[in-house]
């Protein structure tokens, strides 16, 4: 049976098409209709969300797991007593463990530029915690294994003062963090907001804000909430929300 004309004029079209690499009309028509995408993965709930109740112990593994590659060289450069630690399997990643208190001010930290995957960062955030006279600390009599944990126990070398020493601890140690690490590295820093002299401060944006300047993305933001009630010792009248929580950001170095 002959095949009606217009079929062998599309046929020999095709065949013409194809020997001169172009593309026919039809061929044109089809490309022109959006594929139907085919989405990959599978359905879970079993994902690392935002906000946590628990402890650092429970939360900063979980952080590393999403971050950052068995393997990595960490420098925890405020190691303090290591809690950040307790959870994560001694061989996992190679961890360089410094503190002021073993002798590294991590303002002055002892690495080649470059030359380090992932810095961990969690210095004194409050401003109670350095003061210049030790005698004014935050922290003492029956606070004081908080004081020993949290602060360096030694006081401040005077300028700034209050929470502007806390934030010039932030930035210095961003700027050396900064040196040390390789391009695409990630800093993980953690850090509460704090009210200083009656004044509201959100320590987590003024240091994204910094770490901007310097070259840090800000990756992620984790919210760890307190898991026992925040109470207060003299009470007048409340002004501010007590704060029970705190913060772990996570920045990629991009320049
Ligand atoms: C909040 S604690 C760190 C707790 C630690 N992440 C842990 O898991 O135990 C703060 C630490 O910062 C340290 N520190 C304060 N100033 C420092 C500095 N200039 N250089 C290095 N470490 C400093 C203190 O000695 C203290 O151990």
């Amino acid at each position: 049976m002959n095949k009606p004309k217009a079929l062998v004029r599309v046929a020999k079209d095709k065949q013409l098409a194809l020997f001169y690499g172009e593309k026919t009309k039809e061929d044109a028509a089809e490309a022109s209709v959006p594929k139907k995408r085919v989405q990959g993965g599978i359905a879970t709930s079993d994902i690392l969300q935002s906000a946590h109740i628990g402890n650092n112990a429970d939360l900063f593994p979980k952080i590393l797991d999403l971050h950052v590659k068995p393997g990595a060289v960490i420098a925890d450069i405020t190691y303090g007593l290591g809690v950040f630690w307790r959870n994560i399997p001694k061989n996992k990643y190679a961890l360089k463990a410094t503190d002021l208190k073993t002798g590294v001010d991590f303002r002055k930290l002892p690495y080649e530029d470059g030359s380090i995957d992932c810095v961990v960062l969690d210095p004194p955030y409050m401003e109670g915690l350095l003061r210049r006279n030790t005698k004014h600390l935050g922290g003492v009599g029956s606070y004081h294994a908080f004081r020993n944990a949290y602060s360096n126990g030694q006081g401040s070398d005077g300028e700034p003062k209050w929470h502007a020493a806390v934030l010039d601890l932030y930035f210095k140690a961003g700027k050396e963090a900064h040196r040390v690490m390789r391009k695409n590295g990630v800093f993980i820093v953690k850090c509460q907001d704090e009210v200083s002299a009656g004044k509201q401060n959100l320590t987590h944006v003024e240091i994204i804000n910094e770490y901007a300047k310097l070259g840090f993305y800000a990756k992620d933001l984790f919210v760890l909430v307190r898991t026992n009630n925040a109470s207060v010792s003299r009470l007048l009248k409340q002004v501010h929300a007590r704060k029970n929580h705190s913060y772990f950001l996570v920045f990629v170095k991009t320049r």
